[in-house]
């Protein structure tokens, strides 16, 4: 992003076609390859409420006391996933798994159905923007359920957050979705999300404080019809994440999540 932002303040300055055609490759190096060419371009990173911290300035121990058991934090630079992220590129990512078949399911908050489809297939054909009017339960979505058998090649290049809580292992869980997609509002046990292509805005709310939301409307439909309503008492907790960003939630904390370009992710569950 940054190497995109630097093209373009030297266009202006040189103001060439070509120099423009560089930046737009640059851009699209720093996506991995993952950048779609499409309409959708949801610029609205929202604002950030909640704490982000450089890894340097909180150890574990303060993890603990701080944040573990009592809300969301966003850490910088706790890991180094380069050689991750270069395995993530479409190309590389296609050449590996294209002929795998990943498992996909509804993006609804209860995941009702499950389709297997070669990995190939899903980028080709289903990988693109959210539409404003579908429903949650009409839209395949490429999140967790991975066989790890088959992904342990590219997950075993993976270094986790190192924070962890105690009497807990992590599970990755790993996917891609177009501009626009999302998981409407759930919980479950505390973890990690970090996105290694894209970016992903967060919304979150403390247990005891459930949203108002349809189980089979997506996120971008509760952005654009509800959250904008919302009294100020009933706003989320939120923040969009880049990558070298990781998001740890606590156990049973209500989230939904807005993919605001093709992204690449992966959670890592502490249960
Ligand atoms: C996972 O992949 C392996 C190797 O391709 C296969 O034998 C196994 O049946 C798969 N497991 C599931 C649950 O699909
Ligand atoms: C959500 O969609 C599923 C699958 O179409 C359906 O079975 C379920 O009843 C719907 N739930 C609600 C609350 O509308």
């Amino acid at each position: 992003m940054d190497r995109k932002r630097t093209g373009l303040r030297s266009c202006a300055q040189v103001s060439t076609l070509i120099c423009l055609l560089v930046a737009l490759r640059a851009e699209d190096d720093d996506r991995g390859g993952w950048s779609l060419h499409s309409d959708i371009k949801l610029h609205d990173e929202g604002p950030c409420t909640i704490d982000v911290l450089d890894s340097s300035s909180l150890s574990h121990q303060q993890f603990l006391e701080r944040y573990a058991y009592s809300g969301p934090v966003i850490l910088r630079g706790l890991t180094d996933n380069t050689k991750f992220r270069f395995l993530c590129s479409k190309s590389s990512l296609l050449e590996e798994y294209g002929d795998r078949k990943v498992r996909l399911s509804t993006a609804n908050t209860y995941s009702y159905r499950k389709v297997d489809i070669p990995f190939q297939e899903y980028v080709d054909v289903l990988l693109r923007p959210q539409s404003a009017d579908a429903l949650g339960s009409d839209t395949l979505y490429f999140f967790g359920d991975n066989n790890f058998t088959e992904w342990q090649s590219l997950f075993e290049h993976y270094e986790p957050p190192p924070y962890v809580l105690p009497h807990t292992s992590g599970a990755y869980s790993f996917g891609i979705a177009g501009p626009g997609t999302g998981v409407p509002f759930h919980w479950h046990g505390p973890g990690y999300s970090e996105v290694i292509y894209g970016r992903k805005r967060w919304f979150l709310y403390p247990p005891d404080k459930e949203p108002h939301f349809h189980p089979n409307r997506t996120t971008l439909s509760w952005v654009t019809d509800t959250y904008p309503y919302l009294p100020e008492d009933e706003a989320p907790l939120e923040c969009t994440i880049r990558p070298g960003e990781v998001l740890y939630f606590p156990d049973r904390w209500w989230h939904a999540t807005l993919n605001l370009d093709t992204s690449v992710f992966i959670s890592t569950f502490l249960g």
